[in-house]
């Protein structure tokens, strides 16, 4: 016990502060309780749907619970993607984690595709547009903290790139503009014009910093060392499967479900042509291309049995 006091004392002392004060501060502070430290009433309070249908809860809920989990999948990649290049160990455990994040959204969606009346559903949507989930900015963070720029412009759009183009023009190649940018006549949908207000300067701004620092440039940094194991590649590999064609197919398969599909199909309250748009074999988002032989990204999404 005295050893303990000694050190606090020398702690407090070290930053210029009177030990005494924070000792007897102790003994006034409340013991901690699970709601304060898990904020478990503002988590609670932060649902808020616009209609009556008991439905539009599971959905508001399986959302925020999505954000939580993207966050924690940035979590990882920040400390993957900031500071020195991380030792081989860390990298492929980082990575696995990656991987247990994803499969849990994968997995889950049988939450949405199988856990609300398409009755209900269909009510509540039309108070929701033009919200859309396209409009979740922490997907797009996520992208550009895993892979250069130029690997979310679908292949066929590549050779537009120029040398000294500026980031926001290349931002304008990307595949996501596909949703809501028209581009015989240069017109934006609203709900990718609100995206862009809201978010285009932090995504340039993360991918400037991203450009020598992507997940995938940091894995080719340690391949060149002789560092790149068989588990580290592995891992990656599911991860890009994973968070490129498993979720994107449960979502597709989920859009299906709710709105319909062919002449039956029903407009999306983003607005987008989403059954071409959403399908992982139109987009061909690869993060780590190199991990994949040339006959695995030619046929990128189209069958669940390519999987890792
Ligand atoms: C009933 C459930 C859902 C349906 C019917 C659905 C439908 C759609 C549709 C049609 C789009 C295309 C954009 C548009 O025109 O609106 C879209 C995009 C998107 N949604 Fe969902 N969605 C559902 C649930 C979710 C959930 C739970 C999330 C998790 C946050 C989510 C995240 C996204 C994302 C990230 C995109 C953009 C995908 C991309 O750019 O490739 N969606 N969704």
């Amino acid at each position: 016990m005295q050893a303990l006091l000694e050190q606090i004392e020398d702690k407090y002392r070290r930053l210029g502060q009177d030990p005494e004060t924070y000792l007897k501060g102790l003994l006034h502070t409340r013991p901690l309780t699970y709601w304060d430290y898990i904020q478990v009433d503002t988590l609670l309070s932060l649902q808020h749907p616009r209609t009556d249908f008991p439905d539009e809860v599971v959905f508001i809920v399986y959302h925020q619970v999505t954000e939580l989990v993207l966050k924690l999948v940035r979590h990882e990649l920040d400390q993957l993607t900031t500071g020195p290049l991380p030792e081989v160990a860390v990298f492929e455990e980082k990575t696995q984690r990656l991987v247990r994040y994803t499969r849990l959204l994968s997995m889950s969606f049988s939450i949405m595709n199988q856990g609300m009346s398409r009755e209900e559903y269909s009510q509540f949507r039309l108070a929701l547009a033009p919200a859309s989930g396209f409009q979740s900015a922490q997907f797009r963070y996520i992208e550009l903290q895993c892979t250069p720029l130029e690997h979310l412009i679908p292949p066929q759009r590549r050779s537009a790139i120029r040398a000294g183009m500026s980031m926001w023009e290349k931002f304008q190649l990307l595949y996501w503009q596909d949703a809501g940018y028209d581009r015989t006549t240069g017109a934006k949908s609203l709900t990718l014009q609100q995206f862009e207000d809201h978010y285009l300067n932090s995504f340039i701004e993360l991918a400037q910093r991203m450009e020598r620092n992507n997940l995938y440039l940091r894995y080719l940094a340690l391949a060149e060392q002789g560092k790149g194991t068989d588990a580290l590649r592995s891992a990656l590999r599911l991860f890009d499967y994973t968070f490129n064609v498993s979720w994107p197919l449960v979502h597709l398969q989920t859009a299906h479900t709710y709105l319909g599909s062919g002449h039956e199909q029903t407009a999306a309250t983003g607005g987008s042509h989403w059954e071409e748009y959403l399908h992982p074999k139109h987009q061909k988002r690869i993060f780590f291309p190199c991990l994949w032989s040339e006959e695995e990204r030619a046929h990128w999404g189209e069958v669940e049995a390519t999987s890792p």
